[in-house]
This record gives C-alpha cells, sequence and structure tokens, in this order.
C-alpha cells in the first residue's frame, strides 16, 4: 500500500461522522516531505511558547518521526545573535534530524533570507506559517492574515522556494481560511494550488479557520474534501488530535497523508507510540507514574543544557502542569506544579506524587 487514499479502500464504508470512526487501519502509508523521508505519519506540530529543542528530542526519542519548532517571525531570526538567551531558536541536536523550522511574517522580502538563516541553523524543512489566528500576528499582516491575500501569500512561497536548496521542502501551515465565507474558500484553494505549483512539498491545513481561533471544531469533513481535491500532492492534517486513537481517526476519515499533533502532544509525549501500537494491534500502552517522571526529568535536563535555571524552572513548571493531565489526582499535582517556585520545589513535587507505583 503506497498511499494514503488506499487507507479509505481498506475500510467498510460507509462511515459517517467524525464520530464513526474507530475502525484501524491495518497498514499505514510511510509519509515524505519532498525529498526527506518521513515514515510514520503522525508528527509533531509548531506549537509556539512549546516546541523548544528539549521538546522536540523528548518526542523524537519517544517515537515522533518529525517535529517543528515553533514559529519565529522572519525579523526576528534575521536579527537573532549568538546571545545566550536567543541562541537556542537556532540550536538543533543531532538526533533531532529531521525537523522543521517555521517562518512568520509580512513582507515578502524578509522570508528568503530568514529562510537562508534557518537553512544555515540546520533545519531540514521549511515550513511558512499562514495559519496563526492570534491578534498581535494577523494585526500585523502576518500568519493567518496572508489568507486573506492569495498573491501576497504566494509571492511568500515563491521568494522561499527560491532562497534555499532545492534538496530542501518548502511546506506551508495554513488553516481552512480566514472565515467560513465562499471568499474565503476560494482563496483558500487559490493559496493551496498555487503553492503546490510554486514547489510547496507538503501542506499542512488546520481544519479550522482563523475567526474560529481554537473554538469548535476543526472540520475533518473539509479536510477530506481538501485532500481529494490535492490527490497525489502532500496533505496533513491537523485540529482535534488530542488522543493515539484520534490521530489514527483523522488518516482513516480524510485520507489525508500525515497528522499533526499539537495540543495532544503537550504534556503527552507518549502519543506517537500509542499511535504506533494501536496500528500494529497492540493494547494502549499507558505511561506509568515512574514513566511520567523519567521523562520529565529527562525534559529538564535537556533544558538545563541551554538554560539558566529560573528559565528551566518556568519551562519546566509549565510542562508540568501539562504533564500533571495524565496523573490520577491531576488537579492536586497540577497545583503543586503551578506554585513550584524553583527547581528544588519542582523536584519535590516529582519525589511527593511520582515516585510510588
Ligand atoms: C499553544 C499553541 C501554540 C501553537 N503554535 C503554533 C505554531 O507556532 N505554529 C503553527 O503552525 N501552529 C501553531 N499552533 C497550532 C497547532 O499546530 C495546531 O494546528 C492546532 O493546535 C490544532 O490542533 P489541535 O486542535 O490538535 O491542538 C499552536 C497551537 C497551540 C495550542
Amino acid at each position: 500500500m503506497t498511499n494514503a487514499t488506499s487507507i479509505l479502500e481498506t475500510l467498510p464504508p460507509p462511515i459517517r461522522t467524525q464520530a464513526d470512526v474507530r475502525t484501524l487501519p491495518r497498514e499505514l502509508p510511510s509519509l515524505r516531505i519532498g525529498s526527506v523521508p518521513i515514515g510514520f505519519p503522525v508528527v509533531q506540530a509548531a506549537l509556539s511558547g512549546y516546541s523548544d529543542g528539549p521538546m522536540r528530542i523528548v518526542a523524537r526519542r519517544l517515537g515522533a518521526p518529525y517535529t517543528l519548532a515553533e514559529v519565529m517571525i522572519d525579523k526576528f531570526i534575521l536579527e537573532l545573535k549568538n546571545r545566550t538567551r536567543t541562541r537556542h531558536h537556532l540550536f538543533i541536536a543531532d538526533e533531532e534530524h529531521p525537523v522543521g523550522g517555521q517562518l512568520m511574517g509580512s513582507n515578502p522580502d524578509d522570508f528568503g533570507p530568514a529562510a537562508q538563516k534557518l537553512v544555515s541553523a540546520g533545519f531540514d524543512v521549511i515550513d511558512i506559517n499562514f495559519g496563526c489566528p492570534v491578534k498581535t500576528a494577523v494585526g500585523g499582516c502576518r500568519g493567518g492574515y496572508h489568507l486573506s491575500q492569495p498573491e501576497v501569500a504566494l509571492e511568500i512561497v515563491a521568494r522561499v522556494r527560491d532562497a534555499v536548496p532545492s534538496a530542501i521542502p518548502v511546506t506551508l501551515k495554513m488553516r481552512r481560511g480566514i472565515d467560513d465565507s465562499a471568499e474565503s474558500r476560494d482563496r483558500f484553494y487559490r493559496i493551496l494550488d498555487g503553492a503546490f505549483a510554486r514547489g510547496a512539498a507538503a501542506i499542512t491545513v488546520h481544519g479550522r479557520t482563523v475567526e474560529q481561533k481554537y473554538v469548535g471544531p476543526s472540520n475533518w469533513d473539509f479536510l477530506r474534501e481538501v485532500k481529494q481535491h490535492a490527490g497525489s500532492r502532500t496533505i496533513i492534517g491537523s485540529g482535534d488530535v488530542f488522543t493515539a486513537q484520534a490521530c489514527l481517526d483523522m488518516l482513516t476519515y480524510t485520507g489525508v497523508d500525515g497528522v499533526s499533533a499539537a495540543r495532544g502532544a503537550i504534556g503527552n509525549p507518549w502519543i506517537f507510540q500509542q499511535a504506533r501500537a494501536l496500528v500494529a494491534g497492540h493494547p494502549l500502552p499507558e505511561p506509568s507514574l515512574t514513566e511520567q517522571r523519567r521523562v520529565m526529568v529527562m525534559q529538564c535536563e535537556l533544558c538545563a543544557l541551554n538554560s539558566d535555571a529560573s528559565a528551566v524552572n518556568s519551562t519546566m513548571r509549565m510542562f508540568g502542569i501539562k504533564f500533571a493531565r495524565l496523573h490520577p489526582q491531576h488537579a492536586e499535582v497540577r497545583n503543586a506544579f503551578a506554585t513550584a517556585r524553583n527547581l528544588d520545589e519542582w523536584r519535590g513535587v516529582l519525589d511527593r506524587w511520582y515516585s510510588s507505583e
């Protein structure tokens, strides 16, 4: 079996709604992003404020075949110096490859040089953000704003494609439009087709609109339609992928070539190995408290390699709160992480809540 549409052919029709999907694909197609082989088609999304080096390394060690760094603004990349507080943005560990770097900006002129800087830093794929819905991005004519102006969006794609070596794939992240209007939908497809025509290797589509932000469901019917429209062109789906089962459900329901795990991977890096286990027909492996502790300590140690103690503490407090969702007494554990004032107190939370099994 070589492509995602063949997944659908192996399933008993009809699949009526998103909620109905529970049949497992027995075999999954291998994901490629242009010249870069990815393999298992569940990858880790770009996550601003989260997908730093340590989170990406943990995800890779626990089964993610590909990860993306958090979005970076083109001007920020161009101004980045080798300073202690910022150099980690362009630091990639050997074990991370393949890893994607994501760019966001307003002016097409700035994208090419910024993309080249990401390539020099070692990113294997350059991803362009046409999805960010936050006020500062949209107000600054960046991210999701570009979905309202296909000509500018396509100029950006062309500039990035021209600027980076042909062996480096250029990809896009889009939402399904600015809003639910017919014009927005028309612009979505103009950008999608135009980007592929200009050499984009894959496009990740988040099934929410910019206007929607994170409210309401990601429209998987739209993802299915996009994949049917794209044919053999590579589409990665995003939105409402909170569990390993949901990763497989998205693949089977929509036929996309890959799935991007976002919020479902924050504080749950086991989602990748769980998805692999489900495909293999094995029981869902739930991480024990000992395993949760091991991985949090690993992430903390990775953080400490490139950050000072106070930065490590605030990062690990934030991640601890997310990891706490897997703990049987999650409200108390969440509160304990939230109030840890330093790394000693953070380690104390591990000793208090994660030592017995
Ligand atoms: C905290 C947070 C940060 C995000 N940062 C980025 C980002 O830097 N780049 C990007 O393309 N998408 C970003 N996203 C969007 C996600 O990659 C994903 O498309 C979205 O969360 C939908 O997936 P989900 O419903 O499974 O979480 C972010 C989402 C969240 C919640």
